[in-house]
């Protein structure tokens, strides 16, 4: 398979103009003229597959492949379990998801079939392999998708059994379950697993143990359907690589699991811009990048974005000019070697009718939107040389979904917002804006490959994290975690003996109590010497620690608590241990983290102060290092006099640092330094 750089392209659904050949016509001439190198199609297509059951039809599919494999352009190879026929549904009603309450659902919509369902199993199977026997050795189909954007869950009786089972395995026997579970609490244990029933709105919902076995039960499911959607490509000689497109931010799955069950990790990506400052949404998304690079440490694929405006999010913003573009650069940046839209052509009618494409109903190319993709692709193909270079952090952030499940589900200080997710996003653009590359991980990984390491909230605690973070510190790493840390073990149930478990030592004191503030209420940080400095705002959750060892940086400024500590540092091993109580604003941790990593002498990308609205990130090859600075702003950003001096040993690969060392609004530039040069 040539190697085609950067993909550039989309979600393409000819199907939906089989009948039309004209159109079909036109886009491929289209595609060409907008530099598409890439599209996924026969993802939503199993009607047309299999019109009836067990008769197939893949002939307009082959076509397809075949014309836009003969006019440069690849396939991505759907499977299309996302949505099933009718003939299906209706004559197997298993096949149909059941809510929480035991209603099953009617045919319909999308997204919604039973993982566990034998009959679904064996039709997508049968589906997939007649896909797989004619496209395994097609040289114009370059990756298998299946699939889309997995999620929900499904509580039929066969998903009770499967649960059941998956409980016996975890835990042997119901004495251990209930013990994990601390059923003992209003007489809710269970004589045998086949009584458990999984959890719901009009029965058991206050038993956390059992809401987090459920939800690490939907992962393995999902991740079991995924692996057999794979194996059935696989046994049908399939060897193109396999992915499946994640969401931003989703909470449904964890993640880090199922990416095992692929090989290439690819996301959608649909930020709401034009709503506050850029660069705040520039971060968020971001960290978002980050995080799905970091689960393989792999360059990763941008699966979807819209060219335009989506149709699904609550006012439909158009991006305006130059701001598709600055985002289609970001996903490169941080690691993408693509930069992929949904949808090429926008469809005539029902659900996502006027969802952004890059050709609209007009049918023509003399579009504002058409033109920005084109300039995109002929940018991307210019830069070819970017796919496949890796991204080497300076720091890493622990993000973790099952911590957030926990804890969110908890009952605890804070009810009304914890504010976890916000709380990353804090860290992580401190951390950025020094012009550091972060890798966003999750419990299940090691600490190893890093020197500075966050771990805002971790309530729980798994993967023998305590151990890891422990190892991390003593052998010189700087750790900064926080308040309501290493409360519960991994089934949720309080460690007893102090907190943060595990590592008081390392942090040299004990929490004992923490404080939730109504929405309104506010305190503040102040120097521990007493003497006047930095003073900063914290809100929503005040923690109250006892100090063994650690020294206070700063302390409360009010309410009984006074004078106590609000952030210590402990000296352990060769490193430095940080422990944040409060939930402290943003300026707080730009400090924390800028001294963090001075004393730690972690380098950044460049030297220098980088402009508040600028983005600096890295990629590296063997050879090259690839600098991308991004404004993200309408206005010029101002680049300071050091930062210029440490860029002017590279060459520039694209986009213009003006005479007054202006980035021009919305702007992006590659530098590429050669990492050998003496
Ligand atoms: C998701 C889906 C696509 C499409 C887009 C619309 O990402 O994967 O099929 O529905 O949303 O934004
Ligand atoms: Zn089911």
């Amino acid at each position: 398979m040539k190697n085609l750089g950067i993909w550039h392209g989309g979600d393409y659904s000819p199907e939906q103009w089989l009948d039309e050949p004209e159109i079909l016509k036109k886009d491929l001439e289209y595609m060409k003229k907008a530099g598409i190198n890439t599209v996924t199609m026969g993802m939503f297509a199993w009607s047309f597959l299999e019109p009836e059951e067990g008769v197939f039809d893949l002939s307009w599919l082959k076509e397809r492949v075949d014309i836009l494999y003969k006019n440069g352009i690849s396939t991505i190879m759907g499977t299309p379990s996302g949505a099933r026929p009718k003939w299906m549904a209706d004559r197997y009603q298993e096949v149909l998801r059941v809510d929480d309450t035991g209603r099953r659902q009617r045919f319909g919509g999308r997204h919604n079939h039973c993982c566990t369902s034998p009959v679904y199993r064996e039709k997508i199977k049968t589906v997939n392999e007649k896909l797989a026997e004619q496209f395994a050795s097609h040289p114009g189909v370059r990756m298998w998708h299946i699939s889309n954007e997995y999620g929900g869950e499904c509580h039929c009786p066969l998903c009770q059994d499967a649960f059941r089972k998956w409980l016996e395995k975890r835990y042997g026997t119901i004495e251990r379950l209930n013990r994990s579970w601390c059923t003992a609490f209003w007489s809710h244990g269970y004589q045998s697993f086949d009584q458990v029933e999984s959890p719901s709105s009009i029965g058991e919902t206050m038993v956390h143990g059992l809401n987090l076995d459920w939800k690490r039960f939907v992962t393995d499911q999902t991740m079991d359907f995924a692996r057999w959607e794979a194996a059935s490509l696989r046994e049908a000689g399939a060897k193109q690589p396999v992915t499946t497109n994640f969401m931003y931010d989703y909470q449904g799955l964890n993640y880090r699991k199922l990416s095992q069950a692929v090989d290439v990790i690819s996301w959608d990506t649909y930020p709401l811009w034009h709503k506050e400052k850029e660069i705040l949404t520039a971060r968020d998304n971001g960290m978002q990048h980050d995080f799905m690079r970091s689960l393989k440490k792999k360059p990763f694929l941008l699966m979807e974005s819209c060219p335009s405006s989506t149709n699904w999010q609550g006012v439909s913003k158009l991006k305006k000019p130059g701001l598709l573009r600055l985002a289609s650069w970001q996903a490169v940046a941080h690691g993408s070697d693509s930069v992929l839209y949904f949808q090429i052509r926008q469809s005539p009618g029902s659900w996502e009718k006027f969802h952004g494409a890059v050709i609209d109903h007009y049918g023509k190319t003399d579009t504002r939107v058409f033109e920005e993709v084109s300039l995109i692709g002929k940018e991307l193909a210019f830069l070819g040389e970017l796919a496949g270079t890796g991204v080497r952090p300076q720091a890493a952030l622990i993000y973790d979904v099952e911590n957030r499940w926990a804890m969110e589900d908890a009952q605890g200080p804070r009810n009304k917002g914890l504010y976890y997710h916000e709380t990353c996003v804090k860290i992580y653009s401190a951390i950025k804006k020094m012009g550091f590359n972060v890798d966003v991980i999750t419990m299940e990984d090691s600490l190893e490959d890093y020197r500075l390491v966050a771990a805002p909230m971790l309530y729980l605690y798994r993967s023998k994290i305590e151990e890891k973070m422990e190892r991390f510190v003593r052998s010189g790493g700087q750790l900064v975690t926080t308040y309501w840390s290493g409360i519960v073990d991994e089934s949720d149930r309080c460690f007893s003996g102090g907190v943060p478990h595990g590592l008081r030592e390392v942090m040299g004191l004990r929490s004992t109590e923490i404080d939730g503030l109504y929405d309104w209420e506010r305190n503040y940080m102040v120097p521990a010497s007493g003497e006047k400095g930095e003073r900063y705002e914290c809100r929503n959750l005040c923690d109250l620690v006892r100090l063994d060892g650690a020294e206070a940086l700063m302390v409360y400024e009010n309410d009984f608590y006074k004078g106590y500590p609000a952030l210590t540092r402990n000296h352990y091993g060769k490193g430095m241990a940080y422990y944040v109580c409060a939930d402290g604003e943003q300026d707080f941790y730009d400090d924390l983290f800028w001294k963090v990593a001075c004393e730690a002498g972690i380098k950044p990308l460049v030297e220098g102060l980088i402009p508040e609205e600028v983005e600096v990130t890295s990629r590296e090859s063997d050879q090259y290092e690839y600098l991308f600075l991004q404004n993200f702003s309408r206005q010029p950003a101002v680049l300071e006099q050091k930062l210029l001096d440490s860029l002017s040993d590279g060459r520039r690969l694209l986009g213009e640092i003006s005479g007054k060392g202006e980035i021009e609004p919305y702007g992006t530039v590659i530098i590429r330094r050669d990492l050998h040069r003496s």
